[in-house]
């Protein structure tokens, strides 16, 4: 069985990934300190694969640490790296907190998959690499704007870092494109666990819907676009996760056209804030307490995909609709209202 290494493993899209491995074949083990996620989740991974996976939690700051890793599973074939700090707000407040979180640690993990010949490695990026862009939807050649945020600056470099190593010729990478990952597993064993109040649209709606929020806020309702408020490509988180999968048998197969290829991962259609609320309403029966406030400081205005190349290039498919993703996504956190200790939120400081 090959062995996968995923960093932020415990993570929301790490740990959906870690699934969908698994059911695809692989052997796999975590990565992940726990600083902004619960190992607990693993236990929603046996439940729905039946298999235990081994979290190292490490400090992938830590140089040494990450190398006991590789020195413990020499036998790592890939390399999936979640592992970074990624609210948007919090990077502007303390960028050098980014900065070193975020490229020390992937600095460190390419010097050991050097180190220890790891041939595959797949890099967690991110629409947010495009900026505010002319025109949608945006292609992997869309030029890129200057980052909105740090954090978006530190998947630029980030991106830039990996491309320059596979470069060398000893290892091969890609470089996967999130817009905007929504969404539970259809188990509800697994789903986002945002510490504290949610930035992210999705777990902001359905925290309100459950009452945790008392009142949504919709950052702007002026801006360019037919209901005034933003546009984005939202995709299942699990449609994501797959792709990792398939990105890993791309690299098998000898199919990449160069050192380090690019993919953009979104459903390619953009939906408005307001048109997810009516959706969330629609699909559950639940209403909404929403009022529209200021814009928020560095939102783009409309930004979605035209992913044909992950279709044609990775045989990738989405499988889910906006509908399934909002039902997934409160059915989840219907479940974690049914069971307020599920991975002991309040214990590990998680919302
Ligand atoms: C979507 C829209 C908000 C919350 C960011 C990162 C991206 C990825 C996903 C990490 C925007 C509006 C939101 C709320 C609102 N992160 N909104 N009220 O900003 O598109 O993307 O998160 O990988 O890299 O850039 O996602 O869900 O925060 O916002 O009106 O309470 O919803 O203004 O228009 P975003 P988001």
């Amino acid at each position: 069985m090959k062995k996968i290494l995923v960093t932020g493993g415990c993570g929301y899209i790490g740990v959906h990934t870690i699934v969908d491995l698994i059911e695809n074949g692989y052997a796999v083990i975590s990565a992940d300190n726990n600083s902004r996620s619960s190992d607990r989740i693993l236990e929603g991974v046996e439940q729905i694969t039946g298999k235990k996976v081994k979290n190292y939690k490490v400090d992938l700051c830590n140089y040494d640490d990450t190398f006991a890793i590789f020195q413990e599973n020499p036998d790592v074939v890939g390399i999936i790296h979640f592992a970074a700090f990624k609210a948007v707000g919090e990077s502007v407040e303390k960028p050098l907190l980014y900065f070193e979180n975020n490229l020390n640690s992937l600095i460190n993990i390419l010097k050991c998959a050097e180190e220890f010949s790891v041939p595959h490695f797949v890099f967690s990026s991110s629409c947010t690499v495009y900026g505010n862009p002319d025109q949608v939807p945006v292609t992997e050649t869309t030029p890129q704007k200057p980052a909105e945020s740090p954090y978006g600056a530190t998947k630029q470099m980030g991106e830039l870092i990996v491309s320059e190593v596979a470069k060398k010729g000893l290892m091969k990478g890609i470089l996967l494109r999130y817009f905007n990952p929504v969404g539970a597993h259809p188990s509800a064993c697994i789903g986002e666990m945002p510490l504290g109040k949610p930035a992210n649209l999705v777990p902001a709606i359905t925290q309100t819907a459950i009452g945790k929020i008392p009142e949504l806020s919709v950052f702007g309702s002026d801006y360019p676009t037919p209901d005034g408020s933003c546009i984005r490509d939202y995709i299942h988180v699990c449609d994501i996760a797959h792709a990792h999968t398939l990105a890993l048998a791309y690299l098998d197969s000898e199919k990449n056209e160069t050192h380090c290829d690019i993919f953009n991962l979104g459903i390619g259609t953009g939906y408005s804030v307001l048109e997810l609320i009516h959706a969330f309403e629609r699909v559950t029966g639940v209403s909404l307490n929403y009022r529209i406030t200021d814009r928020r400081a560095g939102d783009v205005t409309a930004i979605y995909a035209n992913n044909e190349k992950a279709r044609h290039g990775l045989g990738w498919t989405p499988r889910y609709n906006l509908d399934d993703m909002l039902q997934s996504a409160w059915a989840w956190e219907s479940k974690l209202k049914e069971d307020e200790n599920l991975f002991d939120n309040r214990a590990v400081g998680l919302n």
